[in-house]
């Protein structure tokens, strides 16, 4: 296969206790994930630990661009291949807060029929933030374990030894919560982490197209506005993405087992990939919000060419699954990937 010059080793490395720390991390959101649902109102469902409050599930059109070079292309992306896709936009948090409270928003695309894909989907999951505040698993369970005691300071400042605080990761938490969203369809979002391309190490992202069409019909302060304001663009507007990727040039600043570390643009910028579409349309059904709250996004579900890289990723596989299938039991649903 014909590969840029610029293709590197994949440098990833798995410490030895991390499959024992993700399935601890796992256990722990499944007793979160059990006492929320306990303590709900009888007709309430058990819900995502984590990305809870859907602002809404859109089904759009994912088109690969025609002209990509080869090195470019993978089983997913073909040159003008099509895709249906739902994607689903949230708040990062599990409680179900008013939109004003500074949160991550993240985005999880579905390409429907990936034949090549064992789930037979695709699925890309993007938040508003180039970084993750957390480096790997030993970490991840010092988050739980605070988060757990309501004490998430103590995560980032552990006691008065200032070696010990976690400034970088502090850092980032607190530019995802500063940043003030109005318009999930007018931001762009990121994969923080990074995954396979063929036999590269890339990150992708997903960045709107044109400007924000409602600027001034804006809702700002109900509790509920990033899906008033999703329900006003799409009511008038379609809204569209770029769908990008950005290769790995350099294993020493663009690692892959820190997704701290944001890769530099000026070394290797983003490359359009795609182009989304999402048409007009009505998504508050009863029928699209169920089907939206039974969905399962996992960066697991994917093409070989592109399985997802480094110890946050390798968390994920035991977390999204263990919880997935939780929620589906409490609930009594199927847990199926939709292909229509
Ligand atoms: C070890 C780190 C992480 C853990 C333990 C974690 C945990 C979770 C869990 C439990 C869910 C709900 C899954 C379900 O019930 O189906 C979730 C959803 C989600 N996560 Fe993560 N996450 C992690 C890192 C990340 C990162 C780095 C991103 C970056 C893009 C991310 C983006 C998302 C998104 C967008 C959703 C919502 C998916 C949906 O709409 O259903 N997560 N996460």
């Amino acid at each position: 296969m014909d590969f840029p010059s610029t293709t590197i080793d994949i440098e990833e490395k798995v410490n030895s206790d991390e499959q024992k720390l993700s399935h601890t991390i796992a256990r722990m959101i499944e007793e979160t994930v059990k006492q929320r649902f306990a303590s709900s109102t009888s007709n309430a469902l058990a819900q995502r630990d984590a990305h809870g409050k859907a602002h809404g599930c859109v089904r759009g059109q994912f088109k690969v661009n025609g002209d990509l070079p080869h090195h470019l292309t993978s089983p997913v992306f073909q040159p003008g291949k099509e895709y249906d896709c739902y994607i689903r936009y949230s708040n990062g948090s599990g409680l179900s807060q008013k939109d004003a409270v500074g949160d991550g928003r993240g985005m999880a695309i579905k390409l429907l029929n990936v034949t090549k894909s064992s789930s037979n989907t695709q699925d890309f999951l993007l938040i508003n933030h180039p970084t993750f505040f957390v480096k790997d698993a030993s970490d991840y369970l010092d988050f739980q374990k605070a988060t757990k005691k309501n004490k998430l300071l103590s995560f980032f400042f552990p006691g008065l030894n200032p070696f010990k605080w976690r400034l970088m990761e502090f850092n980032v938490a607190k530019a995802i919560r500063q940043k003030k969203v109005f318009n999930p369809l007018a931001i762009q979002y990121w994969s923080m982490t990074p995954f396979l391309f063929n036999q590269q190490g890339v990150k992708f992202s997903a960045k709107p197209i044109g400007p924000d069409p409602i600027q001034d019909q804006l809702d700002k302060t109900s509790d509920h506005f990033l899906k008033k304001n999703m329900l006003t663009h799409l009511s008038q507007y379609e809204a569209q993405f770029q769908f990008m990727v950005q290769l790995q040039t350099d294993s020493k600043t663009m690692p892959i087992e820190d997704p701290r570390v944001e890769w530099d643009e000026a070394k290797s910028p983003f490359i359009e990939l795609a182009q989304i579409n999402i048409p007009k349309q009505n998504f508050t059904s009863l029928e699209q919000e169920t089907l939206c709250e039974n969905l399962s996004f996992t960066p697991w579900h994917h093409v070989p060419e592109h399985r997802p890289l480094g110890g946050i990723n390798r968390i994920r596989k035991v977390v999204y699954d263990a919880i997935s299938k939780l929620r589906h039991k409490l609930n009594n649903v199927e847990e199926v990937e939709p292909s229509f």
